[in-house]
């Protein structure tokens, strides 16, 4: 894992999605045809932004109709790509947001969420200046905070680490409201994906089931020997770290939580998944999370262009700037129109919604305005299960 650097994380093998195979042959009735040079061609006229908004348009329905085998598109296919993007929301807010939920059109709803979903919990998250985790490392003369979580410095000197896992460690909290809405959202057939960043396994303890939860950057559940790779259970690192020793592999090397390190790659199932759901996503909800860390922060651009997403966070993050004016060059104009971060500033969004306070009191609003309000408290406020699975 890497901040804005996706290189050494991210398999191209297993992110590309399947191409559909071009066909060599050139149709057969002239210049107007996009010919096996098509990609070329698109991706010179698409970069160099020369194009207007129209003459795009007719460039990827001819483009798609060659891919496709015909030389035409239907009525429906040039209508939709000559429209611009739908504005799927009444008002980019939480009430928005619940009208479209209310309407019947959200029912694959993915959601994103970070550290800050766990902090009314007791956890600190990472980056809020003062209590966030790497604020608060100096006592180890990091050069930078973020080494703690680095394979290469854990090899050197996992002792910060496992003092910073026992602060961490699943088993001594309550999971928030926020996780209790996700298992809402389960609860009433809604929710595809959740996505999660944390390794708290707060998830687990509200009972969203496992199959809905793909932990991004891993979790305590299981645990390797970072040289020889033997596996070893999540109790004897935990006895370990509640005693205040190192977990000692019998090659002599140290034992690792299943937690993904920067520079280390994400687990299978977020990319799987990231391919799998995503285009069937049909609201994102994005809560708790600065967005900083790629490959997780760049799923918020893989949902449609008309799919509305909702943003809980104490601060606003991954935001456009402003939109250019109506008299600034195609480039920059292309640029804004094609970023896949949240439109929050732009007078004309009707897509991506925002509720800047607590992930608690944006859920409980959501869920108010959903009729869920007491679903949710009552969830909230019922004893946690004896021995939750992990
Ligand atoms: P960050 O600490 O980077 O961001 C937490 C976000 O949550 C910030 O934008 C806060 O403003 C916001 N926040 C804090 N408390 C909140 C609350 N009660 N309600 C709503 N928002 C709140 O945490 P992440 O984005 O999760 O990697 O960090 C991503 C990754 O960076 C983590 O998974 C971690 C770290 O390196 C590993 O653990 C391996």
């Amino acid at each position: 894992m890497s901040d804005m650097n996706t290189d050494n994380t991210v398999d191209p093998n297993i992110v590309e999605e399947e191409q559909p195979a071009m066909d060599a042959e050139e149709p057969d009735d002239g210049s107007d045809d996009i010919g096996s040079d098509a990609l070329d061609r698109l991706q010179m006229l698409l970069d160099s932004a020369i194009a207007s908004e129209e003459e795009r348009a007719q460039l990827l329905t001819r483009f798609l109709a060659f891919m496709s085998g015909r030389r035409t598109l239907t009525y429906e296919e040039r209508a939709f790509l000559s429209k611009p993007p739908p504005k799927p929301l009444i008002s980019a807010d939480i009430a928005g947001v619940a009208e479209y939920i209310r309407s019947g059109r959200a029912k694959n709803i993915i959601v994103m969420c970070g550290a800050g979903i766990s902090v009314s919990a007791g956890i600190p998250d990472f980056r809020t200046p003062g209590t966030g985790l790497y604020y608060n490392l100096q006592k180890y003369n990091l050069e930078d905070p973020q080494m703690v979580f680095s394979i290469d410095y854990f090899r050197q000197d996992p002792k910060p680490f496992y003092e910073l896992a026992k602060g961490l460690y699943p088993g001594q909290f309550h999971p928030t409201k926020a996780h209790y809405f996700v298992r809402l959202l389960h609860e009433h057939g809604l929710l595809l994906r959740d996505f999660t960043q944390n390794i708290d396994t707060l998830e687990c303890i509200a009972g969203i089931p496992k199959e809905k939860t793909v932990f991004s950057h891993g979790s305590f559940a299981s645990a390797h020997c970072v040289s020889c790779g033997k596996e070893y259970t999540p109790e004897f690192v935990r006895k370990k770290v509640f005693s205040d020793e190192l977990a000692v592999c019998e090659c002599g090397a140290c034992v690792k939580p299943d937690i993904v390190f920067f520079g280390e790659k994400l687990p299978d199932a977020f990319f799987h998944h990231m391919v799998e759901d995503f285009p069937k996503c049909d609201l994102l909800i994005v809560m708790g999370t600065s967005l900083q860390v790629q490959p997780f922060a760049g799923l918020i651009g893989r949902v449609g262009d008309g799919v509305p997403r909702l943003l809980i966070n104490m601060e606003v993050v991954a935001a456009k700037p402003v939109p250019p004016p109506a008299d600034a060059d195609e480039v920059e104009r292309y640029r804004y129109r094609t970023s896949s971060k949240f439109a929050f500033n732009d007078p004309e969004n009707l897509r991506d919604a925002l509720f800047m306070g607590p992930c608690d009191d944006g859920v409980q609003a959501l869920a108010d305005a959903l009729g869920w309000g007491k679903e949710l408290q009552d969830m909230f406020g019922a004893p946690l299960p004896e021995n939750p699975s992990l």
